[in-house]
């Protein structure tokens, strides 16, 4: 397994936010987390990535126990995270941005590098001297997107991949996962444009109230209509 998720708890202070949830993704696989907002989406992101301490539960990456281990050094590993609400240096251009975030692995054949990242989207080439602060929506999530490429993972994680986006940006955003699943990469998508999601994923998980409620692949999510209804209000 590439990514292992056992028992995870997580909270904040006093409030408790996930209960003991379970997650596996193999290699080069794509999942869902859904949900409606407030479950614990972004909680468990928060987790995987570093940013939050589970109280419970084991995280591996890898092989490896991540769950004790600070936000750079998940980095490091291999995990690349496209955050909710993008978080991009607003101050910084779109070069500084994606050569701030480069972490090159010698075990690539392949590497991401700032050409590459730009072939890839060309958009962000034509914008490399701007501040982040004066792009678009989309540009802004292509940066994003651009900025975890850049650190070379293994599991790309996006939080509300294509929140806030006008519908064509969102399809070309799409687009580009797709390309990207394409290439091998195994993702974590959060979003809440079902469809797309059952075109790209290979399987989902729905958390409900920091549980996993329900777990199946496109075809036994897109059949099982009252799952749908009961916990993505769809
Ligand atoms: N920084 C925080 N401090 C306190 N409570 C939080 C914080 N972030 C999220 N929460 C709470 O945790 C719960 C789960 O939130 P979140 O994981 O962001 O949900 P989702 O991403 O599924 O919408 C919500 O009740 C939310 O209000
Ligand atoms: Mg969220």
């Amino acid at each position: 397994m590439l990514l292992d998720v056992r028992g995870l708890e997580a909270g904040y202070g006093p409030s408790k936010v996930l209960f003991g949830l379970d997650l596996v993704i193999a290699e080069g696989e794509v999942v869902t987390l859904l949900g409606r907002n407030g479950m614990g989406k972004s909680t468990t992101v928060k987790c995987l990535s570093g940013l939050l301490r589970p109280t419970a539960g084991e995280i591996l990456f890898k092989g490896a126990r991540i769950d004790r281990a600070p936000p750079h050094v998940i980095a490091h590993g291999g995990l690349g995270l496209v955050p909710e609400g993008r978080h991009i240096f607003a101050n910084l251009t779109v070069r500084e941005n994606l050569l701030m975030a480069a972490i090159r692995r010698g075990d690539r054949k392949d590497p991401w590098t700032f050409e590459r990242v730009l072939d890839f989207f060309p958009r962000l080439a034509e914008r490399l001297g701007n501040g982040g602060a004066q792009l678009s929506g989309g540009e802004q999530q292509m940066l994003a997107i651009g900025r975890a490429l850049m650190t070379n993972p293994d599991l790309l994680v996006l939080d509300e991949a294509t929140e806030g986006l006008a519908p064509l940006i969102r399809q070309q955003i799409w687009r580009k996962l797709e390309a990207l699943k394409a290439m091998g990469l195994a993702m974590i998508v959060i979003d809440k444009e079902l469809d797309a999601l059952l075109g790209l994923a290979d399987r989902h998980y729905v958390i409900e109230k920091g549980e996993i409620v329900w777990r199946g692949d496109s075809a036994a999510l897109d059949a099982d209509k009252t799952a749908q209804d009961a916990y993505l209000g769809v």
